[in-house]
């Protein structure tokens, strides 16, 4: 059985569908404390340091709210510029005295790998938030447990899934890692929609196939999206030698409601990992699809607190003394239960 305790999470190759099936139960065991009907407080004390060397908004604030409803502290860098890895310090020695100062650190950085590197001198566990156009552990399994919340509406699981990924599928972190996680279930069929210039990776690829799996690489939007799930992503302008170049691509596979009721199966579930680029010229989901109840992106960002709160619990080896620390809540709360 795959350890967590004490131990980095770099890349979702570090998990087999067992390691999976604790996250995603162990994040539904964490629904009460985000919605606000008990509270827990099993990390009172411990301190998570939050160091965010590129964009970001729910993975930044969804670890730091993740880390706080458990009952710690969080610590938060935002942008290279403001810290001494702009006077040429390395990634090791940052590492080395950051985890001095912390119990776990969460990391995205822009460059791939970098955050692996980052861990080499860590004396603490550290998570992936994102390292360049590499990978996006957390966000996979965000995902992945969105996919199976959603499906149960429809009585389907994971395994035999009919999945549409759109976009910007070379540069997108969020996909590779999400295709590597689906390989390993059973008879996954994915359609790969996406300018040629933006295909999915080859390794990425052949790992589904490599695992039986059907693949259909296309730069067809009509006829491929009457599937379960469709993952639309954005195109990711920071990955791109100019802007110029990303303005190419904008704006190829919008959807919007018209699409949805022409292309899609009534049961067809949108996600996508946010932000979803609404300017004009790109509307990769146009707001018509708002009141859709099959779009699910952001029940899916709210999954995100749910996971990381259940990461840092396995992480920091308390998962099984949530129970022992829940206490009421006594303020007025508007969630739903
Ligand atoms: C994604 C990312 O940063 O890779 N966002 C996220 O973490 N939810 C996707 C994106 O920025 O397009």
């Amino acid at each position: 059985m795959m350890k967590f305790q004490g131990n980095h999470i770099l890349s979702v190759s570090q998990f087999d569908r067992e390691a999976i099936s604790r996250i995603l139960a162990i994040s539904a065991q964490m629904t009460p404390y985000a919605m606000r009907q008990k509270r827990c407080h099993v990390l009172d004390g411990a301190i998570l340091n939050n160091l965010f060397f590129e964009a970001s908004t729910r993975t930044r604030v969804s670890f730091g709210t993740a880390f706080n409803l458990l009952g710690g502290f969080v610590r938060e860098t935002v942008g290279q510029e403001n810290t001494s890895l702009s006077k040429g310090e390395s990634l090791f020695d940052t590492a080395q005295v950051i985890s001095g100062y912390s119990d776990v650190i969460a990391m995205r950085h822009p460059k791939m790998h970098a955050v692996s590197e980052f861990a080499k001198g860590s004396t603490v566990p550290v998570i992936n938030g994102g390292d360049g156009a590499n990978e996006h552990p957390t966000q996979a399994l965000l995902d992945l447990f969105t996919i199976q919340s959603e499906m149960t509406r429809f009585n389907k699981g994971i395994d035999k899934l009919n999945i549409t990924l759109m976009g910007d599928l070379k540069h997108g972190r969020t996909v590779h890692s999400l295709s590597k996680l689906l390989s390993l279930y059973n008879d996954v069929k994915i359609t790969m929609i996406s300018p040629k210039a933006l295909q999915m990776p080859d390794n990425v690829i052949s790992t589904l196939t490599n695992a039986g799996h059907e693949v259909i690489v296309t730069d067809e939007m009509e006829g491929n999206l009457a599937c379960d799930i469709i993952y639309q992503t954005r195109i990711q302008q920071e990955r791109f030698a100019s802007k110029d170049e990303a303005e190419l691509y904008r704006g190829h596979f919008s959807l919007n409601k018209e699409a949805y009721k022409q292309y899609c199966q009534d049961h067809t579930v949108i996600m996508h990992p946010l932000p979803r680029d609404s300017r004009p010229e790109a509307n990769e989901l146009d707001i018509d699809l708002n009141d859709l109840d099959n779009l699910a992106i952001f029940r899916q960002a709210q999954n995100g607190v749910l996971v990381r709160m259940a990461l840092f619990a396995l992480t920091l080896g308390v998962e099984d003394k949530l129970l022992q620390h829940e206490k009421t809540i006594t303020w007025h709360t508007n969630k739903t239960k």
